[in-house]
């Protein structure tokens, strides 16, 4: 039996967390604290880095001691940047065994271990019971999923009745496929973009109710697009995600940025509710 490029197979490598926090020590000194702030430029694995988990919080505003789902937590800097920030405790699920580990890991470094809990498993098939969670989200996820109701009804499975989650990923864009390799796919063997109106069909179709979905395009691609020139004119800085994917990082988010400059690809925040 042939089988396809498996996504996990793009993500994987050895040694990340150890990589990560040699990094930040070669930076700041040996003594520098591993905190979630300080991890941030290494482990937040999608465009605009810390400052896009701020935007999704915004919408999200997850308390204290609640329970928050992050589905494809990636090495977990999401994870734990907001129980960290927020007091709340987050389980996080991600289909690549290498970066789950990282995530532990790197739990450990932050003494993020009591209120960050990381699960391998499929986001088509949550390692999670019904009902459980008062909140969840999902950054930079759903592109590598080609069976997006199957991801939305999961999603709603585990949520609490009234609960809500925020999505933040790239949509399919009017001009055409993104410029491979991207950093969430090596070919189109393993990206899967809807548009806008295939994605709120899908999320309806869970049982959602959709309580804002915007097209942040306008605000976020000049300034993905002035970090491209940077990365284009000095390369990419030493704490960067380059730590995380290696020198092929560069190209990766290059081309992601072209592809948002020229409506190959167009970012959205949604939230969602489970109607009570
Ligand atoms: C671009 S990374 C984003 C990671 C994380 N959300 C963040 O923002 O830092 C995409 C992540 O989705 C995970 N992923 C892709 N398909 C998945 C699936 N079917 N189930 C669970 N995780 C998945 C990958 O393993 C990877 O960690």
């Amino acid at each position: 039996m042939t089988t396809g490029p498996r996504v996990e197979d793009h993500y994987s490598s050895s040694g990340i967390a150890r990589r990560i926090l040699d990094a930040l020590a070669a930076a700041g000194g040996p003594d520098t604290p591993a905190t979630p702030d300080a991890l941030a430029p290494l482990d937040q694995f999608h465009g605009r880095g810390i400052q896009a988990t701020r935007e999704l919080v915004a919408l999200l505003q997850p308390q204290a001691d609640e329970e928050i789902a992050d589905v494809g937590c990636g090495i977990g800097g999401p994870a734990r940047w907001i129980a960290w920030t927020f007091g709340c405790r987050v389980t996080g699920v991600d289909l690549t065994p290498a970066f789950c580990e990282a995530a532990r890991e790197l739990n450990r470094a932050t003494g993020m271990e009591e209120r960050v809990r990381i699960l391998e498993g499929n986001a088509l098939a949550l390692p999670l019971p019904d009902a459980a969670f008062d909140r969840a989200y999902s950054q930079n996820v759903v592109m590598n999923i080609a069976d997006k109701r199957g991801f939305y009804a999961e999603l709603f499975r585990v949520l609490k009745p009234g609960g809500v989650a925020a999505l933040s990923n790239l949509l399919a864009g009017p001009a055409g496929p993104p410029h491979f390799p991207v950093p969430w796919a090596e070919t189109p063997a393993t990206s899967f973009l809807s548009t806008a109106e295939e994605t709120r069909a899908d999320i309806l179709t869970a049982g959602f109710e959709i309580l804002s979905f915007r097209d942040t395009a306008a605000e976020t691609v000049p300034k993905q697009s002035a970090i491209r020139r940077k990365i284009e004119a000095e390369g990419m800085p030493p704490l960067s995600l380059r730590v995380l994917m290696g020198d092929r990082m560069q190209d990766l988010t290059v081309n992601s940025i072209r592809s948002l400059e020229e409506g190959r690809a167009v970012p959205v925040e949604i939230l969602v509710r489970r109607p009570a």
